[in-house]
């Protein structure tokens, strides 16, 4: 389901991103290892700035790309009242949007940018050292609960085919990029209030019909989880990290992935 980022679906992701504590907990060290103080970072469907707003305090410049223009306009709100100075928004629909090359370059959770040979392509142009792709394996309404959920009220699954990070890593090795990928499993669990919320969001999530709603609520308790005391519907995001590497001038790529 794509994000309209609409005041509900960003409350929802908020608290989604402070639970599993994204990106921090996902790709923290590897931002920290591959980014430098003088770097310019590219965030590619920057959404409302998880990875902008967390990169912004350790590099020089963050250019942040998005097809959409709301969600641009809170990731600015954001940085504005981190007192952050060094966030630049770029609207447009990748790749017919224009920024120069950048050190840094991150698409993550973006499939319709990363995952097309006219995307990629640009994703690699632009990359000055190091790129970095987090892509989903599966797709998040392939994910148990939502499957589970949407065949138990007769929602026809929308992801049936193989969403995995495979295209991206074969396209990029066939450009003799070097490269690291490994699958991760997060926590993207999102806490609810009650189980009329969880109702509201799997329907958003599933575009489910409006009338399943009672049938819904009944079978919701069975699937909800409560830790640390919230109520959470437990997703867990299984993803393809891919990080590759631009040669030097003297034609080597600095080889250096350190660990994942
Ligand atoms: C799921 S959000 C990911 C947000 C953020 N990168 C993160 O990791 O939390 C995907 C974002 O990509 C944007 N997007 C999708 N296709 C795009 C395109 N072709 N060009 C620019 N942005 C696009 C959407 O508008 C949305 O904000």
């Amino acid at each position: 389901m794509a994000l309209s980022w609409n005041p509900q679906e960003i409350q929802w992701y908020e608290e989604a991103l402070r639970w599993s504590n994204y990106p921090q907990s996902v790709l923290g060290s590897i931002l920290d290892r591959e980014i430098k103080e003088s770097d310019t970072v590219l965030d590619l469907g920057s959404g409302i700035g998880a990875i902008a707003l967390y990169v912004a305090p350790f590099c020089q410049l963050v250019k942040a790309v998005d097809s959409q223009a709301k969600a641009l306009e809170i990731l600015q709100e954001k940085a504005q009242n981190l007192g952050l100075q060094n966030v630049e928004t770029y609207l447009g629909s990748w790749p017919d949007v224009n920024v120069e090359r950048a050190d840094v370059t991150i698409c993550s959770y973006s499939p319709p940018i990363s995952r097309s040979k006219q995307g990629l392509d640009k994703i690699i142009n632009v990359t000055g050292r190091t790129g970095i792709i987090l892509t989903p394996y599966r797709n998040m309404s392939e994910n148990k609960v939502l499957r589970e959920f949407a065949s138990l009220l007769g929602i026809q699954s929308k992801q049936s085919s193989c969403d995995n990070g495979c295209w991206e890593k074969g396209f990029l090795e066939s450009k003799n990029l070097e490269l690291q990928c490994q699958l991760i499993k997060h926590d993207f669990s999102q806490p609810v209030r009650d189980y009329e919320e969880a109702w509201e969001f799997l329907r958003n999530q599933l575009d489910a019909p409006a009338h399943l709603k009672e049938q819904a609520l009944h079978r919701i308790p069975d699937y909800l989880e409560e830790k640390n005391g919230r109520l959470l519907i437990p997703i867990i995001r299984e993803s393809c990290l891919i990080v590759f590497k631009k040669m030097s001038p003297r034609g080597q790529g600095d080889g250096d992935f350190g660990s994942p």
